[in-house]
Formats: C-alpha cells, sequence, structure tokens
C-alpha cells in the first residue's frame, strides 16, 4: 500500500483496513515535519510484557510505527514508548508501574516524547483510575480489542492535550492486512483465535481478552503462504485454547484439520503451537501430530494442579487420570514427544495432599520443563472471593518443593538426547560468546554451537555433545542426518 497515494484532506474511509492505512499517512505527514524540524528520524521503542499472544501484537504495532516514519529502537529513550502489558499475575502489574518512573523522567528530558500503553492490564478498570490520577504524564490508553486502530489512536494522541483513552470491552471484528515488522525473518506467530471461554477460576485472560473468536481458515493460510513466501520456515500457532479453534466458525472446523492444512504450505518445515486445553485435546489431533514431519515434537499442556479436588475448583474440566491418559497416548504415538507444563502452587485451599498429588503428575509424567507460579489473586476472579487464602509462606514452600522436583526431572530428561544428531533451527549469533550461534530442536530445547551470522535461518545438523540441564552444547555435523 503506497501511503504517499492517500489524500489526507478528504474524510476517513469507514471500512477497515482502508481507515487505518488512511491514518498511517496522516501520521506520516506529521513525521516528515518532525523530521525537517529536528533534523533526525524519530525513534520508536515497544517494550512487551507477557506471552507470546502480546508479543505477536507488538509485532504488529513495530509494523505500524514503521511504515509511518518512526524508526525503531531497543532503547526507551525514544519519542514514541509503547508498553505492551500483561496482568496475568500481580507482579507482571508491579514491573509496568516500577518502569513507567523511568519513563517520566526520560519524557521530562524530551517533552515530545509521547508514552503510550496497552494491552491486557489497560482493560482492568482499577489501572486506568490510576493511572488517569498518579501517571498523567502517559499520553495514550488502549486495550487488547482496539489494536487494530493503532493508527488511528496515535493521529489521536498527536492531537490531544491530555492523556487519550480508548478501552473498549468486547470486539468481534478481525482485521487482515495491516503491516507487520516480524522480529526474526524466518519465523513468526500466527494468531488462530482471540480470546478465551473458559473462565478457569483463577484467570483473568477472559476477562481482559474477551471471548474466543477463530479466524478463518482461508485467511490463516493465505497469510502462512505469504510469511512463506517471505522467507519463513516455521510458524507458531497463537490461541489462549487452541484445541478449541474453529468450533464457532460459520462452517466449523477441527484444530487438526487446520494443521493438515497448514502442513500443506510450501517452504514451512516446522509448526508448533500453544496452548493446548487437555479438555480439548483430540485423539484426532494426536493422531495427526504422530502422522506429521512437520509438526514439531512438543506439547505444552498446562497441568495447573495435579488434584482432582483442586483442578475442579479450577475450573478446568479434567482430573488426574485424564490427563495422565493423555500424556500415554501422546506419547505413544509421538516417540521423544516433550512435555511441558504450567502449574499453580498455593490455589486457594490447597492442602499438603493436594500439592503431594500435583508432585506426583510431575513425577509420572517426567516434564522436559515445567512453568511454576504462584498463585497470584486477580480481583474480579471467582478465585480471588475463595475463603481459605493459602499463607505465602506455605505456598513459597511448596513452590520451592516443586521447583526442585521439576529441575532435577528436566536436567535427567534432557541428558538422555545428548550424543544424538539432530536438526536445529538457528536462530542468533549467541549473545555471551560470538563464535557461537543458538537455536532449537523440533522439540523446542536450546543447542549452542560453532557457527556464525550465515547459517541464521537455516537448519543444521547438530551432535549433541554435552547437556548443561536445560541445554545443550553441540557441534556441527558434516555427515548427513541419519534420522533424516
Ligand atoms: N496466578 C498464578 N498463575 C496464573 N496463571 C494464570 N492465572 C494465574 C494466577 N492468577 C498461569 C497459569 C497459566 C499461565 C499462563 O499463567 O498457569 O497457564
Ligand atoms: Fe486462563 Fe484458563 Fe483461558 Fe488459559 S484456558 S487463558 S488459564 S481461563
Amino acid at each position: 500500500m503506497d501511503l504517499d497515494k492517500i489524500d489526507v484532506t478528504s474524510q476517513p474511509p469507514t471500512e477497515e483496513p482502508a481507515r487505518q492505512y488512511y491514518f498511517m499517512a496522516k501520521c506520516r505527514a506529521r513525521l516528515k515535519e518532525f523530521e525537517q524540524k529536528n533534523g533526525r528520524l524519530p525513534k520508536a521503542c515497544v517494550t512487551t510484557f507477557g506471552c507470546q499472544m502480546n508479543a505477536r501484537d507488538s509485532e504488529k504495532m513495530a509494523g505500524i510505527l514503521e511504515c509511518i516514519g518512526y524508526q525503531m529502537t531497543e532503547s526507551e529513550e525514544a519519542d514514541f514508548v509503547l508498553y505492551n502489558t500483561c496482568t496475568v499475575r500481580e507482579n507482571a502489574n508491579n514491573k509496568v508501574y516500577g518502569r513507567l518512573g523511568t519513563l517520566h523522567n526520560y519524557k521530562k528530558k524530551n517533552p515530545q516524547m509521547l508514552i503510550a500503553l496497552c494491552g491486557c492490564m489497560m482493560q482492568e478498570e482499577s489501572v486506568v483510575r490510576k493511572l488517569k490520577e498518579s501517571y498523567r504524564f502517559v499520553d495514550l490508553v488502549f486495550g487488547t480489542h482496539n489494536i487494530y486502530k493503532f493508527a488511528e489512536l496515535i493521529a489521536g494522541a498527536y492531537e490531544a492535550d491530555s492523556m487519550l483513552v480508548e478501552i473498549w470491552q468486547e470486539t468481534d471484528t478481525i482485521v487482515e492486512d495491516l503491516p507487520v515488522e516480524r522480529k526474526y525473518f524466518f519465523k513468526s506467530g500466527v494468531n488462530i483465535m482471540f480470546g478465551c471461554n473458559n473462565f478457569c477460576s483463577y484467570c483473568i485472560v477472559p476477562y481482559v481478552r474477551g471471548r474466543e473468536r477463530s479466524r478463518e481458515p482461508e485467511e490463516i493460510i493465505r497469510e502462512i503462504e505469504k510469511l512463506a513466501a517471505d522467507g519463513v520456515v516455521e510458524v507458531m500457532l497463537l490461541g489462549q485454547n487452541v484445541n478449541s479453534y474453529g468450533k464457532n466458525l460459520k462452517n466449523p472446523i477441527s484444530f487438526a484439520a487446520l494443521l493438515q492444512k497448514i502442513e500443506q504450505v510450501e517452504g514451512i518445515e516446522r509448526i508448533r503451537f500453544m496452548t493446548s486445553h487437555p479438555k480439548d485435546l483430540s485423539d484426532e489431533l494426536i493422531a495427526v501430530m504422530g502422522r506429521s514431519k512437520k509438526i514439531c515434537k512438543h506439547m505444552h499442556l498446562p497441568l495447573q494442579s495435579g488434584s482432582d479436588r483442586i483442578l475442579k475448583i479450577m475450573n478446568r474440566h479434567y482430573d488426574k487420570a485424564h490427563y495422565l491418559q493423555l500424556v500415554e497416548k501422546l506419547r505413544a504415538a509421538v516417540p521423544d514427544i516433550a512435555i511441558t507444563t504450567d502449574i499453580i502452587v498455593g490455589f486457594p485451599g490447597e492442602t499438603e495432599e493436594d500439592f503431594l498429588e500435583t508432585l506426583d503428575v510431575v513425577r509420572s509424567v517426567r516434564y522436559d520443563s515445567a512453568f511454576t507460579f504462584l498463585y497470584s489473586k486477580r480481583t474480579g476472579t471467582p478465585a480471588a472471593a475463595m475463603e481459605e487464602q493459602v499463607p505465602e509462606a506455605v505456598a513459597k514452600e511448596r513452590f520451592d518443593r516443586l521447583l526442585a522436583q521439576v529441575q532435577t526431572i528436566a536436567a535427567a530428561q534432557a541428558k538422555a538426547y545428548t550424543g544424538q544428531t539432530l536438526p536445529v533451527l538457528v536462530e542468533q549469533v549467541n549473545v555471551q560468546d560470538a563464535s557461537l550461534v543458538s537455536g532449537r530442536l523440533s522439540n523446542n530445547s536450546i543447542v549452542h554451537f560453532p557457527g556464525n551470522a550465515d547459517m541464521i535461518g537455516t537448519f543444521v545438523d547438530v551432535t549433541l555433545e554435552e547437556c548443561k540441564g536445560f541445554y545443550y552444547l553441540g557441534r556441527k555435523c558434516e555427515e548427513k542426518n541419519p534420522q533424516e
């Protein structure tokens, strides 16, 4: 789309994405003036908190910032700083408040700086109230539902003389075909659905991300074909619960069927996805994974708790036995599959017996890695109102025991691969040692080995020489990989 051809003196179009391109052209004209006045390009920085969904949203917003004329930078001492926030646990919110002070100091030095906040945390009324009261130097606040209007919001912030706040409670619109600035040229996240309908009793996501909406399969395939043509070899399909993808479309389709379509896209070598909910993980999906050459040997399957009693109060809709059965089926269909998980410790009412059930699942499954979280009370969720909140010291003690167990098992799991030669998709030159490059195995493990920047984005067969706990040191294998 050629922004210079857009007539910004006319009324903005009402349809999307044309409307956003109109506002991009408008912003671009303004930034040209900035360049003339200041004798330099304006700089923008996007900082992402939280999950892969946010990371993908940030790529979309960076795409718009770049398109309108900002030079992207890693430094927050910039002319436009955007924080894409997370609110899944309380400490995510605290991090943002903590860093806003620093941004304020930068703004005092550069009064034309604009500070924008968006994402999940902004969907909470108490947060917006606090920003309006105590953080009045913030220029633009928007949520999760109107990110596609970013260009229009920036244009509004340029004109506004006080904080511009635009939070929507819900949307059913999915706007395709806006610019995106990918962080990696060879891999990309792809949203397949938005929102969540599960209402796990501890979780704030359904309140801040809204109801579940799936993208049309044709749109997803079209995007992936374009990515492949642009050099992408690995896609990560994103959704809060990918296993329920497509159920609410006019022409329903299963996640497994979508995967089979994506497999046919030429140029795509690896397909990842997250997150899977155990209650919706189908035999069809397991069978498709078993047959696939492209779907990565990795399943992230959040357990949350191993206690049937707690799982019920969490509103998870599965029990320990069902979960263990899924793991068994996955391992039978995909030998060598890495299984990872999320676990919450200290959910209201959790007893020592409940916790031991969780430890028991950890020992039976033998996770390749696990994210462990201390339960965090999120206002507005059912769990926040539950009596019997677990004392912090008790939760912390359980957390430490869990972590020790998870780490011991993960290290042992990883060690089993030592000596094997496996394809690594090289991602970057190693940050600590420039003679090494770093990449990932199909099972998502990280491997460092001697190499150079030319290897980035390519697959290299690497012999895993030494296991360092959760990563490997390896060496490029000169012979053909016998496993291929
Ligand atoms: N407290 C602690 N952890 C939580 N998660 C979600 N909500 C909470 C909460 N209130 C964890 C879950 C989820 C992961 C993304 O974050 O384990 O799978
Ligand atoms: Fe939160 Fe549960 Fe939805 Fe995951 S599935 S986002 S934990 S409500």
